[in-house]
């Protein structure tokens, strides 16, 4: 049987967490554990809640980068996941540790990538009076938030749009092409070729498969 397990790492909210797990059933794949770095990450709770396999590595109680992320490869490894999913994980990880888990690893990221990499992403997409907005589901490579896009939801930015209001708009988006982008790697439907993303064999652009808000649900048919 296919591998269709998945470990999630978390650092705050969870609300992605959340997400994949309401689509696990209906995307057949697995969540086996979550890992936060933050022992006070909300997400944890949720975990719990859920009955999934949850562990602390609290990053401040390893002397080096290299041991905590050393300790969360132990706990990965044991479960043998098809994919690793970054769901609001804070700690830039190494070279290392990223390559591991060659094409393996995926992130999540609130802007249309390449645009916006790093930190608050909307307030600078609002200071720029940009017109257009969204996230990117992509591989994680060591540059930061540079790698292949894999499916990217753009919006149209309002007048009155605020931090805020873009924050929810965003995150509704993400919760449904994560979720989509895990099930669709997981039945290889989505492959990577030397940084090259394919879809059924076809090659995708390098913004990666893309949808709009208004025709997110419309990824279901695909
Ligand atoms: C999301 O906006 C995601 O794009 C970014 O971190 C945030 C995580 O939020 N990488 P949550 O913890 O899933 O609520």
């Amino acid at each position: 049987m296919q591998n269709n397990t998945i470990v999630v790492l978390i650092s705050g909210t969870g609300t992605n967490l959340q997400a994949l797990i309401d689509s696990q059933k209906r995307y057949k794949y697995q969540i086996v554990a979550v890992i936060s770095n933050n022992p006070k990450a909300l997400g944890i709770a949720i975990a719990k809640k859920h009955g999934i396999n949850n562990f602390v590595v609290d990053h401040r109680k390893y002397q080096t980068r290299e041991l905590f992320e050393l300790a969360m490869s132990e706990i990965i490894n044991s479960y043998n996941p098809a994919l690793v999913v970054l769901a609001g994980f804070m700690r830039i990880l190494e070279p290392q540790f990223i390559s591991q888990f060659n094409n393996r690893l995926i992130n999540i990221h609130p802007s249309l990538l390449p645009k916006y990499k790093g930190l608050n992403t909307h307030k600078r997409v609002l200071r720029n009076k940009d017109k257009q907005h969204g996230c990117t589901a992509h591989l994680v490579i060591p540059e930061l938030d540079c790698g292949s896009n894999i499916v990217q939801a753009t919006l149209d930015i309002q007048e009155q749009e605020t931090e805020d209001s873009l924050n929810t708009r965003v995150k509704k988006m993400e919760y449904i092409i994560y979720a989509w982008c895990v099930k669709m790697l997981i039945q290889k439907r989505i492959t990577i070729n030397n940084k090259t993303i394919f879809l059924d064999s076809k090659k995708l652009p390098i913004t990666g498969y893309t949808v709009t808000e208004l025709s997110l649900h419309t990824i279901d048919d695909i």
